[in-house]
């Protein structure tokens, strides 16, 4: 979704500025902008396209030290030059940047144009554009003042970074349901719609609050709220610039993929304190939940709430919860959980699932259950987001930036997550031996090694992604948590790759998918070893006696499938959760291979957004 970039300080700003676009490129958008100061005017190019158009339009050696700059993702009006930010006032004495939506632009234009603004000072389509015309209707020489009298009048989603040409090197900054961050460098602030294009000015960041105002000066940062000064909180992000760079891999898709078996070893060295003796608990570093043990026997249900790949990660987790913590457990898409009115009461836990941590969907179903009175755990990738500074709890994956919009190392981070925060419950609950508790976090141990085994197959199933490249469709089938697996299996193959692709529960297929199946038809099947794999195997006798093909994802101990299918991906999993996690990982390699044979721009795939920021 759109991108915000701001520099005021003592050096090149709008070099930073582009900088900082093109490391939000990874958000999605199909235009980009930049408006700088120029003495006492203010210059702005904008265009249609992507980043490195904006940077063949800007004119070279631009000195200036003070920008604002913009990736937009079009939600009112078409991808076009004029609706491309910045826009300007209808006196040119404002300049701004807007991520969100305002949904009551229409009746506010209609407004400004009853007070005297020609219908002709309107030169986009968007709700943005609005914003700039009101700021002026009501500016007198102070852009702080006339931005305070503006907000309430805005209903919607917005964080904006707004310049004066009247008063240089000042950049005010809003933010209200979209997110916003601010970095405090040496003589130079930087702002940004999330860490990432701030990170190599500094590591020092301010996550602004909803209806906070900024005032950024390369002298540093005022933050006001209902009109005064209030504290500032400055959170020290650990992420290194070098960690959301490519390090050498074609694409961040395939560095992310790779990374898996690190952030495995990682989040279990972090969160847990494993026991050498079977009869000696283990211990969980849960720190950040803030939410008392006592508080996990009270819980009658939980329902996990999230959008895309989290949603299916919810999906897991619900199977995991109720296995361990034997507490009922459902997963839901967070827009419809928040849309249903859903019966809630004090004793239902609600866990938010989400990478970015601003998800729109599931920020609305955060707030909806804590108007409820339940009480809310987010699992976020995202150190400071909105999500997680709106739960009652946080469980970081701390995974590091992701870059790639189809999410790969955040699903398996968020599977690791969900089964850590489980046992933990079940540890509250005792609902499980300690000698099962103690070799369930042993094997959490292995579960990195074994990722890393897959990854040296990925030459193997690149070959297989070559030979089925060429395929309109896939279906991807599974049973018990193989259902889950593969719907994220099919997400991810057709947001990179532009296939056609199903998830399915095996036992639906004969209700539907069985009359898609030909020679035409690729489907994969998730075959592990477990309770469910004869069933499983039905169905693949099934789809190859109608002449379909089939791809299984087999456990390394399994002499005799591959007779029955026409390619296996070989896995090495003992446990279920382990089964989860190590599975993804084929999925993934196949897609990104299939992806990258066919030329997809796999990074930035079209119309797809990282962070859907918007409903
Ligand atoms: C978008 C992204 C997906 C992501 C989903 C939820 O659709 O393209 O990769 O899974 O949003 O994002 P979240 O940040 O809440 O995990």
């Amino acid at each position: 979704m759109c991108g915000i970039v701001g520099y005021v300080g003592t050096g090149k700003a709008v070099d930073a500025v582009v900088e900082g676009l093109r490391s939000l490129e990874y958000r999605g958008y199909d235009s980009a902008g930049c408006a700088w100061r120029d003495g006492s005017a203010i210059k702005v190019v904008k265009t249609k396209g992507r980043v490195a158009d904006l940077e063949g339009a800007l004119p070279a050696g631009v000195n200036s030290t003070e920008a604002i700059g913009h990736t937009r993702w079009a939600t009112h009006g078409a991808p076009l030059d004029c609706n491309a930010h910045p826009h300007f006032s209808f006196d040119n004495r404002i300049v701004l940047v807007h991520n969100g939506i305002i949904d009551n632009y229409i009746e506010l234009r209609k407004e400004l144009i009853a007070g005297g603004i020609s219908k002709d000072a309107f030169l986009s389509d968007t709700d943005s554009e609005v914003i700039a015309h009101l700021i002026a209707s009501v500016y007198k020489g102070d852009v702080l003042a006339a931005v305070e009298e503006i907000i309430p009048r805005l209903d919607g989603a917005y964080a904006l970074a707004v310049m004066a040409a009247e008063e240089a090197g000042k950049i005010i900054a809003v933010r209200k349901g979209s997110p916003l961050a601010i970095g405090i460098g040496k003589d130079e602030v930087i702002l940004g719609s999330d860490a990432v294009p701030i990170l190599p000015h500094t590591n020092k960041v301010i996550f602004l609050n909803d209806n906070q105002v900024a005032i950024c000066t390369a002298q540093g940062v005022t933050l006001r709220q209902d009109g005064v000064e209030v504290h500032m909180d400055i959170t020290e992000i650990t992420w290194s610039p070098e960690a959301a760079q490519k390090g050498g891999y074609k694409h961040f898709m395939l560095k992310e993929i790779f990374e898996q078996p690190q952030v495995m070893n990682e989040l279990v060295r972090q969160k847990i304190e494993l026991s050498k003796e079977i009869d000696m608990a283990p211990i969980f570093h849960l720190e950040d939940l803030g939410i008392p043990d006592e508080y996990f026997n009270e819980v009658s249900r939980i329902v996990l709430v999230a959008q895309g790949t989290a949603y299916n990660a919810g999906m897991i987790g619900r199977n995991l919860i109720e296995r361990t913590a034997r507490i009922p457990s459902y997963a839901e898409y967070a827009a419809d959980f928040y849309y249903r009115d859903p019966i809630l009461d004090p004793s239902v836990l609600v866990i938010a699932i989400t990478q970015s941590g601003e998800t729109m969907d599931t920020l609305h179903a955060v707030r909806s259950a804590r108007a409820n009175n339940c009480k809310v755990i987010s699992i976020v990738n995202t150190v400071g987001s909105t999500i997680a500074r709106e739960s009652d709890g946080v469980f970081y994956m701390r995974c590091g930036p992701e870059i790639g919009v189809a999410s790969t190392k955040a699903f398996t981070a968020m599977i690791a997550s969900l089964y850590i925060l489980a046992l933990k419950m079940a540890q509250v609950r005792q609902t499980l031996e300690c000698s099962d508790l103690v070799r369930r976090t042993q094997d959490l141990k292995q579960v990195g090694p074994r990722v890393e085994a897959v990854l040296s197959t990925a030459n193997y199933i690149k070959q297989i992604a070559i030979k089925y490249k060429d395929a309109n469709n896939f279906l991807f089938l599974g049973r018990g948590t193989g259902w889950p697996l593969a719907m994220e299996g099919a997400l991810k193959l057709k947001e990179v790759s532009y296939i056609h692709a199903e998830g399915y529960d095996a036992a639906e297929m004969k209700h539907g998918p069985i009359a898609l199946i030909d020679e035409n038809m690729p489907c994969l099947f998730i075959a592990l070893k477990g309770k469910k794999y004869d069933k499983v195997i039905s169905n693949i006798q099934e789809v190859k006696a109608r002449g379909g093909k089939v791809i299984a994802i087999a456990s390394h101990n399994d002499n005799s499938i591959a007779d029955m299918v026409d390619d296996v991906i070989y896995i090495r999993a003992e446990s279920g959760v382990m089964n989860s996690i190590v599975c993804s990982v084929p999925l993934q390699i196949l897609a990104y291979y299939i992806a990258e044979a066919r030329g997809c721009d796999v990074d930035k795939p079209k119309n797809l957004a990282k962070s859907v920021t918007v409903e």
